[in-house]
């Protein structure tokens, strides 16, 4: 058994269904084959555009699921009215652009400040376990706990690409450990993710204090190759 959670995210088993129109791939069925591979919690991203995940996904998952339903939103209304009526035990905030690609950076804690503390404050009401996404600075960890959130989820994307460009990661790594005591310190669950690999997810699981990675694009595709089962036993080997 890890002593690191591991949240799958299979956001992209949907982009595949979508790029058809079709009905398969089934995000249900990957997101049950997840949990009888030992995941420990699945993630999904409902995005306004709905580019991948939908609602009927996240009905059809969060009925389903025995395992701990990872629900990903931005801080809008829509959202929140979602989240408040389909109650997943897990909500990250994230931010959300309409043209990027994927989510480029951490939550701008500043950004309509008080709409995000009702945000929380509703969500949490709801029995909800809120994490924000943030950037590895000690600021903005400081600031996730001044905004009553349970958990922070620190946005490993820098980090990631510095590994797989080859390129000196040792700043990037000592700001992510500064963030991760900062968490600790305030009592504040901390999580990682975003581009993690086998290699990225490895290194980052040897820095005390990370209780969970959430992961997708890699795991995904490397399911192509190894399938999901063998891919989240690895993922699962190289974080314990
Ligand atoms: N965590 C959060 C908050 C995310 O927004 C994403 C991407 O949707 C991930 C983790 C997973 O990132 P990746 O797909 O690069 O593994």
């Amino acid at each position: 058994m890890s002593k690191i959670r591991l949240g799958v995210n299979i956001d992209h088993v949907a982009t595949v269904r979508n790029a058809r129109g079709e009905s398969y791939p089934s995000p249900l069925r990957a997101a049950l084959l997840a949990q009888k591979s030992g995941a420990d919690s699945v993630t999904i991203h409902l995005r306004e555009d709905r580019r991948h995940i939908n609602e009927l996904d996240l009905k059809q998952i969060k009925s389903k699921l025995k395992i701990p339903l990872n629900l990903e939103i931005a801080a809008t209304k829509e959202m929140l009215n979602i989240a408040l009526k389909r109650k997943p035990p897990f909500i990250c905030i994230v931010p959300e652009k309409r043209q990027e690609i994927t989510t480029e950076g951490g939550l701008n804690l500043k950004y309509r400040r008080s709409f995000l503390k009702n945000v929380i404050d509703k969500l949490k009401k709801n029995n909800s376990r809120i994490s924000l996404f943030v950037e590895p600075n000690v600021h903005d960890i400081a600031d996730a706990k001044n905004l009553n959130a349970d958990c922070v989820e620190i946005h490993t994307g820098k980090f990631c690409n510095l590994i797989n460009k080859k390129k000196n990661y040792k700043n990037e790594l000592l700001k992510i450990q500064k963030a991760v005591d900062l968490g600790n310190k305030l009592d504040l669950e901390v999580h990682a993710g975003h581009g993690l690999t086998y290699k990225s997810a490895k290194i980052l699981s040897k820095i005390k204090g990370i209780k969970e990675f959430n992961i997708g694009h890699f795991l995904i595709g490397e399911s192509i190759f190894s399938g999901l089962n063998r891919t989240i036993k690895e993922f699962k080997r190289n974080i314990k």
